[in-house]
């Protein structure tokens, strides 16, 4: 075999005259007639190879197609003044063949292996052809090197990395659990974990002080392209901290990793609290890189004069300013008007002219003198429930930003603190946690809300990048006591906190320290580092949306003997 000399990127200037061999795979082919110019890629990169006529390199070369695997012995040469590539960083060299040996033939490809293009079900079947592409082989070196820094970051303070079982019991953490059937105790299951919440929490107790994971979590929940069915966290706990410890640590680790692999300096992290997020921007992971916060209006006496955006009883009406654009149309705007009716909300709008405003509601709006607004600027005011209203503000807010071609291209990274620590489960009619139930509750919330648990705050905190949530943590309970009183206001019985977490329970009464952490999902942060939208695209062998891997064809049956060992009769299904 033609064994490399060299990988692709190494060859330059310096090697001019000398003989190297090269491998990879053949990226594209110009046939002159006389001349043969093929392009080999590697990992590394691209390089010209020249085949001349008349040497049997060249009869070989004839018969070469994209993707073939070759070797190629020959001699590096300067390419003449007029056929330099600026695009290719050996675009001043060539390499002037003179044996090849095909290692490996290809059929044609049924995608694209450099160009971004083609439908995202063949190449999701044809994963290892569509990993070929430099910018998604680019997006993998770059979470690589994202992961290693974030390495060299923990461990550096002391983190030990401590692996924890993939096969456990299932934990209440907000989705459901993917199960697996034990073989040798039939009838009984493992779950995947959600996240290592539990493990990481013993490893306190039991004295190791700062651990950390690159952990993979498993939730079977509906997806977006956000979410995926497993997923990577930079999982982390530590002892004896509050919140501001953990937020320090954590807060320097992304502030490191976005100077180490961006080279941006995203300077210190501030912070806002859950309430102070709903309340201007409608969201607990609010997209800092543009303005338009909500304006409350409910106490100006002017939204009385007009009826339909008149607070009624618990209504609130909130307004949020859109800048001078030439892109919302007033078709465009009275669709907004008709998605709050169908949310059950009321909506109108208008123009600012300078003198008055024009639009659904300008007639009243040119009445009133107190609304800050600049000539060109459009309002839109909305009425009805407080919660409705501000998420729908808040979705229409980043929806308008994007149409109109306001966000800037910058991160802006903050924490949201204080969360509620319950929330309520309209399907199931019963308080969650809105976090997890490991979280610390504030205690005199506790104490005076007791009728109310939609006002209990928690000790939990997120990190928000851009409007994406990228991490959640909380200091969490350590004591017996308050985890079974947790547990009790969710609805989790004694006898099934005992069954479930008696391991658990237990742990705290044998000297549990005080302790918090944070988990930080890579394959989002690795996204919006790299500015793109679909977590595929930074995930080796991903999910589609439907939770399926096309090129596995899986989830999919197993055979009836599988079934049998497992003791697992299926009912009949589709
Ligand atoms: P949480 O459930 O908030 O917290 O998860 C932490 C972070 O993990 C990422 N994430 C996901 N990424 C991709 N696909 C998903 N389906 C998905 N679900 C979550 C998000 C999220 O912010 N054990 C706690 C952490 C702790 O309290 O220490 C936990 O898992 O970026």
């Amino acid at each position: 075999m033609l064994k490399r000399t060299h990988r692709l990127h190494e060859l330059n200037e310096s090697l001019i005259d000398k003989t190297v061999v090269i491998n990879g795979w053949v990226d594209r082919i110009r046939n002159l007639g006389g001349i043969i110019f093929v392009w080999i890629r590697d990992r590394y990169g691209v390089v010209q190879v020249l085949f001349q006529p008349d040497t049997p390199a060249y009869e070989i070369a004839k018969n070469l197609s994209g993707e073939y695997v070759i070797g190629v012995e020959g001699i590096v040469r300067e390419r003449p003044k007029d056929a330099k590539n600026v695009d290719l960083a050996s675009g001043n060299i060539e390499l002037l063949a003179q044996k090849v040996e095909i290692l490996a033939e290809s059929k044609t490809p049924p995608v694209y292996t450099n160009r971004d293009e083609g439908s995202e079900d063949v190449r999701l079947k044809y994963r290892y052809l569509d990993l070929r592409r430099r910018s998604i082989q680019y997006n993998l070196i770059f979470r690589h090197k994202l992961i290693q820094k974030t390495r060299e970051y923990l461990n550096s303070n002391d983190f030990l990395e401590i692996e924890t079982p993939y096969l456990m019991k299932s934990t209440p953490e907000g989705a459901r659990n993917f199960i697996v059937p034990s073989r040798i105790k039939q009838g009984t299951f493992y779950a995947l974990p959600q996240s290592p919440q539990i493990f990481k929490q013993l490893l306190m107790i039991a004295g190791f002080d700062r651990y950390y994971q690159v952990a993979r979590c498993f939730r079977d929940e509906d997806l977006r392209a956000d979410r995926q069915p497993e997923f990577t966290q930079i999982d982390l706990e530590m002892s004896f901290v509050d919140q501001e410890d953990v937020q320090e640590m954590v807060g320097n680790l992304v502030k490191y990793l976005f100077k180490a692999v961006r080279g941006i300096d995203i300077g210190d992290v501030p912070s806002m609290q859950y309430q102070t997020a709903m309340e201007l921007y409608g969201s607990d992971k609010p997209d800092l890189r543009f303005e338009m916060k909500m304006e409350n209006l409910t106490s100006k006496s002017f939204s009385s004069k007009l009826d339909f955006l008149s607070p009624r009883v618990e209504e609130e009406v909130k307004m949020i300013v859109i800048p001078k654009n030439d892109v919302l149309s007033r078709k465009a705007l009275d669709t907004y008007s008709e998605s709050a009716k169908s949310s059950n909300l009321r909506l109108g709008w208008a123009k600012f002219n300078g003198e008055n405003f024009v639009g659904s509601i300008g007639k009243v709006l040119s009445t009133v003198h107190d609304l800050n607004v600049k000539t060109g600027e459009t309002v839109i005011i909305c009425t009805g429930k407080k919660n409705d209203v501000n998420t729908f503000l808040g979705r229409t807010r980043v929806e308008i930003a994007n149409k109109i071609g306001i966000i800037e291209n910058t991160f802006k990274v903050l924490w949201i603190n204080d969360f509620p620590m319950f929330e309520w489960n309209e399907e199931d009619k019963r308080f969650q946690a809105q976090h997890h139930p490991f979280t610390m509750p504030y205690l005199e919330d506790l104490e005076n809300h007791s009728d109310d648990l939609s006002k209990i705050r928690a000790h939990s905190y997120d990190l928000v990048i851009n409007g994406w949530e990228m991490g959640s943590g909380s200091v969490r309970i350590h004591t017996r006591a308050l985890q079974e009183r947790v547990f009790k206001l969710i609805g989790i019985t004694e006898e099934e906190a005992k069954k479930r977490f008696g391991f658990f329970l237990e742990a705290f009464e044998y000297g549990a320290p005080p302790h918090a952490g944070f988990a930080i999902g890579v394959d989002r942060l690795v996204s919006v580092m790299l500015g793109v939208t679909s977590l595929r695209d930074v995930i080796a062998f991903p999910k589609t949306t439907s939770g399926s891997d096309l090129m596995m064809d899986t989830p999919s049956e197993v055979s009836e003997d599988q079934l049998k060992e497992l003791g697992i009769k299926l009912e009949e299904h589709r």
